[in-house]
This record gives structure tokens, C-alpha cells and sequence, in this order.
């Protein structure tokens, strides 16, 4: 079943997925704080859900006709999120994460309700999960930004 909207609009999700996965992961493995551990754990949670997400994106795309960016240049042209390309502060990065997650369950939400406009609703329940998850860590993220 074709419903080229939404394939369309999932696979720039996926894509911005993608560079919220790798920017966590890469705080993850760059982070220098007085609370090390902690945000380097916090962010290791994150991207596990993250890619576990984007596992379930790729194949949603393919269930419904799509398919899956092949490079990541295909899948950087179709994202809307900035990369970072630079190692910021430990508060900068949990800034900059809190910024990406919120943005990123606005977007998931946003396609949710155009998936259901299109007689997906399918893709809408995946999504609602999806921006659940990505609503839990940007509250998280906001109430570490209180230290
Ligand atoms: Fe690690």
C-alpha cells in the first residue's frame, strides 16, 4: 500500500532521528562534566531508544511501500535537525539535547496526526509511542538543566 505523504514525511523523520541518535551518542563519548557519569549514562539511555526508533522508522517506511535512505548523505539531505560540529560544555550539550528532543517529539507528533489524516493509523500509534519516549527524555533533560 503506496501513501506517498507518508512516506515522505516519515523519511524525514527518520532522518532527523538519525542525527539526534548521533549527536547523543557522540556527547555520550565526548562529554567532560563533574558529573561524568551521570550524563554519560543518561545519554547512553537516550540513544539506545533512539536507535531502537529508527529501527522501527526504516521499517515502517518499507512496510508501506517505502524505502530506507541508503547512505547517510541520503539521509542527511532529507533531515531538518542541525548537526553540532563542535564538542560544547557538558550544560550546552544537555541545552542542545533538550532543544533536539522537543523539536523531535513536536515532529513525531506532527506526522502522527498527518499519518492519521491519511488513513494510517498504524504509523499514528507507532508515533504516539515514539513522542511519548521523546517527551519523557526532553523533561529529563530540562530538570538536569537545573543543577
Ligand atoms: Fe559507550
Amino acid at each position: 500500500m503506496l501513501k506517498p505523504e507518508v512516506i515522505k514525511a516519515l523519511e524525514s523523520l527518520l532522518a532527523d532521528t538519525a542525527v539526534v541518535y548521533y549527536k547523543t551518542h557522540g556527547f555520550h563519548w565526548n562529554v567532560e562534566s563533574a558529573d561524568f557519569y551521570g550524563l554519560h549514562i543518561m545519554f547512553e539511555k537516550f540513544y539506545n531508544e533512539i536507535w531502537e526508533s529508527l529501527d522501527e522508522l526504516a521499517e515502517r517506511l518499507r512496510a508501506i511501500g517505502g524505502k530506507a535512505p541508503p547512505s547517510l548523505r541520503a539521509l542527511l539531505e532529507r533531515a531538518t535537525l542541525s548537526e553540532t560540529e563542535t564538542t560544547p560544555t557538558d550544560a550546552s550539550m544537555i541545552e542542545i539535547l533538550k532543544n533536539d528532543y522537543q523539536a523531535l517529539a513536536q515532529k513525531t507528533r506532527e506526522v502522527a496526526a498527518f499519518a492519521k489524516s491519511q488513513g494510517d493509523e498504524v504509523t499514528e500509534n507507532m508515533l504516539i509511542d515514539k513522542a511519548t519516549s521523546l517527551e519523557k527524555a526532553t523533561w529529563m533533560l530540562r530538570s538536569t538543566l537545573r543543577y
